[in-house]
């Protein structure tokens, strides 16, 4: 951990001298240079003021050395060992294809590196377990990238679900689609439709609500045969149960062609939490007969503020100042759940969760899978 380096401030109520805790940045490496990993690269060279990006990876050498020149002139590699050996480093942030993050969170580990990782650790269940503990054993943070919870909107609408504003909960209502499909290339490594898109609407239903006990899923291939070719849908709908017996439906899709959207709704017996505004800027603009406003193109538009804030809050589990959030075990959970939905789609029926617990906490396993 970066040691403080600490001065003094009087407190204008009481002119009493405080010790402020400065600390020198946390020094970060960053491995995948796509879609998601440039934006975080961008907003850790130079958007949070508690991060310094040293270096960046990526294995293919254009991509690394042209966002290394970008961001400032940072070391580049399109190894990922180099991150992993550079001393100076003190966190690692995966954002390369998701099959590669479960080897990536242990070798950091193995280093002593503390880690985030996108969402989500692996398709399968065990490799995420291995990541966790390993992250576990070589006592690192790990902190998984549903940038929802960091959300100031959905982070406001949990408070008031938590605080009881809205009492009980009846029903969760939520949307998530993409204006056009991401390539045949990251599908195919996408793990599929539901582990890779809804896996988010299940973090923040398991989240927001709570306990899942049943989900039920359908799903269709509408709108490009090379989902079909694939294996892959590209819209779906999935029903939930809560085991405090409140109801859940998630509508999602690849293609829904004007914008990005990411709303829900939360009802409850004493009141009603909706999110969901997608404008750039609150301009509207009226003409006769017609009312015209923005919106949002994709998830980095949507979530600018979530993705930062989801790394300032990583760089205070690097100081030891936070616990990790999501960590492993809420990934894991939230993959469990999108592994029932594709087999409650394949299979054409309702699937069932049970809990175990491990270490403590609450995890999920199919009943009598
Ligand atoms: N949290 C979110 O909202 C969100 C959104 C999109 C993607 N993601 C996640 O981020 C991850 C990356 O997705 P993406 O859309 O940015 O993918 P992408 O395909 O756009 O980018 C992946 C990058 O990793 C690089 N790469 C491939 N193999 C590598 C290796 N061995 N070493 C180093 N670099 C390697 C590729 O060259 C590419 O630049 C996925 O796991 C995805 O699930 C999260």
């Amino acid at each position: 951990m970066t040691a403080p380096n600490g001065h003094q401030q009087a407190s204008p109520a009481t002119g009493e001298r405080k010790e402020i805790p400065m600390y020198e940045p946390v020094r970060v490496g960053l491995v995948g240079l796509g879609r998601m990993g440039r934006f975080h690269a961008t907003n850790l060279a130079g958007r949070i003021p508690g991060a310094r990006l040293v270096r960046v990876s990526d294995a293919a050498e254009d991509v690394a050395r042209e966002n290394a020149s970008r961001l400032g002139g940072l070391g580049w590699s399109t190894r990922y060992e180099d991150l992993l050996e550079d001393p100076e480093i003190e966190a690692v942030v995966v954002a390369s294809p998701t099959h590669l993050h479960a080897e990536m969170v242990e070798a950091a580990a193995a280093s002593g590196k503390h880690v985030f990782c996108e969402k989500p650790i692996s398709h399968d269940l065990e490799r995420t377990y291995d990541a966790i503990e390993a992250a576990r054993e070589a006592g690192v943070g790990l902190q998984v990238g549903f940038q929802r919870r960091h959300d100031p909107d959905y982070r406001a609408a949990k408070e008031r679900i938590s605080a009881g504003h809205i009492g009980e909960v009846y029903l969760f209502r939520t949307t998530l689609s993409d204006m056009r499909s991401p390539g045949f290339d990251y599908i195919e490594g996408s793990g599929g439709f539901f582990a890779d898109v809804t896996v988010h609407d299940f973090d923040a239903a398991h989240w927001l609500v709570g306990e899942i006990t049943e989900v039920t899923a359908a799903g269709a291939a509408l709108s490009d045969p090379g989902f079909e070719e694939v294996g892959d849908i590209d819209n779906a709908v999935i029903t939930l149960r809560f085991a405090d017996g409140a109801l859940g439906v998630i509508d999602n899709s690849r293609v829904a062609g004007y914008g990005y959207e990411c709303s829900s709704e939360i009802v409850g017996h004493r009141g009603t939490l909706r999110v969901g505004d997608h404008r750039r800027v609150s301009l509207e603009t009226l003409t006769p007969g017609r009312a015209c406003r923005d919106h949002v193109s994709d998830f980095v538009e949507r979530f600018a503020d979530a993705y930062r804030e989801e790394m300032e809050h990583f760089v205070r589990v690097v100081r030891g100042e936070a616990e990790p959030e999501p960590n492993g075990t809420d990934a894991a959970a939230a993959t469990v759940l999108a592994r029932a939905a594709e087999r409650s789609h394949r299979e054409g029926r309702t699937v069932r969760l049970d809990r175990e617990r491990r270490d403590g906490e609450v995890l999920y396993e199919e009943a009598g899978a």
